[in-house]
């Protein structure tokens, strides 16, 4: 073990680390809304390394591709779908595609997301309507559309919606993802509920800042803010992709049987010393 805590000497293409079984989620068909980079692909990645079908969704048909040989390596079989989360019609011909292909979905993870700093007196309705319909509109169509695919799965279906602790405490620059993730938080705990009876078991991750993606780059490194954030850190460091990978594969394995509509949050103890500094 590294001072990090994490295993070494196990890696695929991008280091990642192997703390499951290898075939933890063998014969499960994965879809992954923002798939192609940043914690989407590190979701991609794990997922494929523990033997599910891959259904990568983004909207660039490029960066998709650079995504299919980065996970190459893993020898999962991957579908890529240029899709915009905001448009109902189109995420109905993903999950169409991906019945076809693959015969079912058991596992939905809504992690396309967009978000930029804007003090709210300075954005657009037509910024605030962006942010939110990708946020929380993209994740709703997703979970009306793969409802039924979903129930028919083997293994109960699993949908992970990707939020933030920042739906509990507001993000002052950022008040329309804050508003977007509380929407996401609770569209999980009300399906959760609503789909219990189908086996269907709904959760949120809430990440914190994570290395190498764009958020970082945008919120934070961009504006100078990197070196304070760590700050706000309990542990000091931001997270890894595969941190999230790790958390959101033990949801959809079957550890996560008996756990539905919560919140797992996978942030290096920021949301808890952020309110100390
Ligand atoms: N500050 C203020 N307003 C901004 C902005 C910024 N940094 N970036 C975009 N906007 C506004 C635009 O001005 C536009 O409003 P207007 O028409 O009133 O001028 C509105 O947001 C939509 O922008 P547009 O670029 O047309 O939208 P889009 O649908 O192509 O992109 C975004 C959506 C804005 C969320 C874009 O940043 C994006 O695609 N992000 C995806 C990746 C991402 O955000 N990753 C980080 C996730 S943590």
């Amino acid at each position: 073990m590294n001072m990090d805590g994490q295993a070494e000497g196990t890696s695929s293409a991008q280091n990642v680390r192997l703390v499951f079984r290898d075939d933890l989620l063998i014969g499960r068909t994965a879809i992954i809304t923002g798939g192609s980079s940043g914690i989407g692909l590190g979701i991609a990645e794990v997922f494929g390394m523990l033997g599910a079908n891959l259904v990568l969704v983004g909207r660039k048909v490029d960066k998709l591709e650079e995504a299919r040989q980065t996970l190459a390596s893993t020898g999962a079989q991957i579908l890529t779908v240029s899709a915009d989360v905001r448009d109902h019609a189109s995420v109905q011909g993903v999950v169409q595609q991906t019945v076809e292909q693959f015969g079912g979905i058991d596992v939905l993870v809504n992690n396309a997301a967009g978000n930029f700093h804007c003090p709210f007196e300075e954005l657009t309705p037509n910024g605030w309507r962006a942010v939110i319909d990708i946020d929380l509109n993209g994740t709703f169509n997703f979970c009306h559309a793969a409802f039924q695919a979903l129930k028919r799965s083997t293994w109960g279906g699993r949908v992970i919606n990707i939020s933030l602790a920042q739906a509990a405490s507001g993000w002052p620059g950022s008040a329309h993802a804050a508003s977007a993730k509380a929407g996401v938080t609770a569209l999980t705990r009300s399906l959760a509920v609503e789909w219990g009876p189908h086996g269907i078991r709904l959760n949120n991750v809430l990440p914190g800042p994570i290395e190498n993606t764009e958020g970082v780059r945008r919120l934070y490194e961009a504006r100078n803010e990197a070196e304070k954030e760590r700050e706000r850190m309990a542990l000091g460091h931001f997270g890894q992709t595969d941190d999230i990978a790790q958390a959101c594969a033990y949801l959809a394995s079957p550890a996560g049987n008996f756990i539905t509509g919560c919140d797992l949050t996978v942030d290096g103890g920021r949301w808890l010393k952020r309110g100390w500094v």
